[in-house]
């Protein structure tokens, strides 16, 4: 019986589209899926060069792959991954590759990888982004775990990831569950970006009164230039795509709540676990939860409605300079990602090879934009870099651009539009650049009530004082 290079369990549009991608580029793949109506549909939509086999029992599945199987599974984080593998690892042989390409939790990755390694068999974490389109076409792929696994796979994940500058946007992410934290992080950046790009929508829209067709014009002409992003592309799109229930743009039908898979979730979760300072991110997250308070929010709206907001005087300085605030917040939010990877690296030894990782970010993945080419230049310069803001060119960048985050935040302020985002990442840009923070003052406080000591400037050592309480 003609054996498969590849096998794909879980046929919905991640798992098919990316099945369609491995067989356009010379694979032959065979599927699995518990739904029928996704194994005819996986036949039916294959093209006549594809070698392409659906098949409805995960007996017939394994016996089709060849051997050591390279079995790719698209399902649903969670429990659904661990169904499958208890299902399916009866059914494999030694040295068997199982890949999860979901957005798996990666400590979840860690439990399975040490449970198939029981069983002599490799289970690797691979972090896929690009959405349906990207997974089709050409994603950035993620992939971390055993080198060895790795390397078998590495012709095909090049063929099918994206591609800029002929190099294909993946790589190896590291050890263990490396490919899945990447992953998380990159959704993390993800978050804040989507909520920066909101907050310049509600200023340009509230604040200076451009409607939809104005708004198309700025995001076609920032992504012209060296804001060009994924992100600004289709936020472009959006604002000339018109409702088929009513004769308005369906972007002003579409309810203020927002929703939430879980990724950027675990992002904050883990940067307070590991101790990484990642602010703007944090309140993209929180800003989705607080968006879901609908009902309170128009209550309170009733209770406090300010002052009108001021129109900018010059409309054309003001559209520049929210441009260049959003700008370099993104830009901040990608410098609070990174340094969280740089972290996790060192705390599961991990060995994110930090330049690789910017680099396979440049395509194919929901958060490429060409900022990343300048994130590669510095890491190419110093892969120890702790922080892309202490890269002397990326310094450059930023000084052209705070005088103009520092005006839009300011304007936001004194208007009451919210812009978290913004004056987060304004917040930590300056906590970050200041010698002397004002938590001395938190050291006396602690020392005080608690007695938890505290360090001195001119001398080591560990210090406590019984305070004196003025009105004794
Ligand atoms: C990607 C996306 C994808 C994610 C969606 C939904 O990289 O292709 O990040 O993996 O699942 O963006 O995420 P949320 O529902 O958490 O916004």
């Amino acid at each position: 019986m003609e054996r498969y290079n590849y096998g794909m369990i879980g046929l919905g549009v991640m798992g098919r589209n990316l099945l369609y991608n491995i067989a356009d580029n010379g694979f032959s793949i065979a599927g699995f899926d518990l739904d029928e109506v996704k194994i005819k549909e996986l036949q039916e939509g294959a093209s006549s060069q594809m070698k392409v086999k659906g098949t409805g029992t995960l007996e017939d599945f394994v016996a089709a792959l060849e051997t050591p199987r390279k079995i790719i599974l698209m399902v649903p984080a969670g429990k659904p991954v661990d169904a499958v593998l208890e299902n399916i690892t009866p059914l494999l042989s030694k040295g068997d590759i199982v890949i999860d390409a979901g957005n798996s939790y990666f400590k979840d990755t860690n439990r399975r990888v040490e449970d198939l390694a029981s069983k002599n068999l490799h289970f690797m974490g691979m972090g896929v982004s690009g959405g349906e389109k990207g997974a089709r076409t050409g994603p950035s792929i993620m992939p971390g775990g055993d080198l060895e696994a790795f390397t078998l796979l590495q012709p095909m994940l090049e063929a099918i990831a994206a591609k800029v500058d002929n190099e294909a946007c993946t790589a190896y992410m590291g050890k263990g569950s490396a490919g899945n934290y990447v992953k998380m992080v990159h959704n993390g950046i993800e978050y804040a970006i989507m909520q920066l790009i909101s907050e310049a929508y509600d200023l340009l829209k509230r604040g200076a009164g451009l409607n939809n067709d104005q708004l198309y014009e700025v995001f076609k002409e920032w992504n012209n230039g060296e804001m060009n992003s994924f992100l600004i592309e289709i936020t472009r799109d959006i604002f000339q795509q018109k409702d088929s229930l009513t004769d308005s743009f369906l972007v002003d039908q579409i309810l203020d709540k927002a929703g939430a898979k879980g990724t950027g979730k675990w992002t904050s979760e883990q940067a307070m676990e590991i101790g990484v300072s990642i602010p703007t991110i944090d309140i993209a997250v929180t800003s989705r939860i607080l968006s879901a308070y609908k009902e309170e929010r128009i209550l309170a709206s009733q209770l406090y409605s300010e002052k009108e907001i001021t129109s900018p005087e010059d409309i054309k300085l003001f559209i520049q300079e929210v441009g260049d605030a959003l700008f370099l917040a993104t830009l901040i939010s990608y410098a609070q990602g990174l340094a969280l990877l740089v972290k996790a690296s060192e705390e599961y030894s991990f060995q994110i090879p930090l330049k690789d990782v910017v680099k396979i970010w440049r395509g194919g993945c929901i958060i490429r934009s060409v900022l990343l080419e300048k994130f590669y230049a510095a890491y190419t310069k110093d892969p120890n870099l702790s922080n892309i803001l202490l890269d002397p060119n990326i310094a450059v960048l930023v000084k052209s651009k705070i005088k103009a985050l520092r005006k839009t935040a300011g304007y936001a302020a004194e208007n009451g539009i919210s812009s978290l985002g913004i004056q987060t990442a304004l917040g930590y840009f300056d906590a970050y650049t200041t010698e002397s923070l004002p938590v001395n003052l938190i050291q006396a406080q602690r020392d005080y009530f608690g007695a938890h000591t505290y360090q001195r400037i001119d001398r080591e050592g560990v210090f406590h004082t019984v305070w004196n309480s003025v009105n004794n």
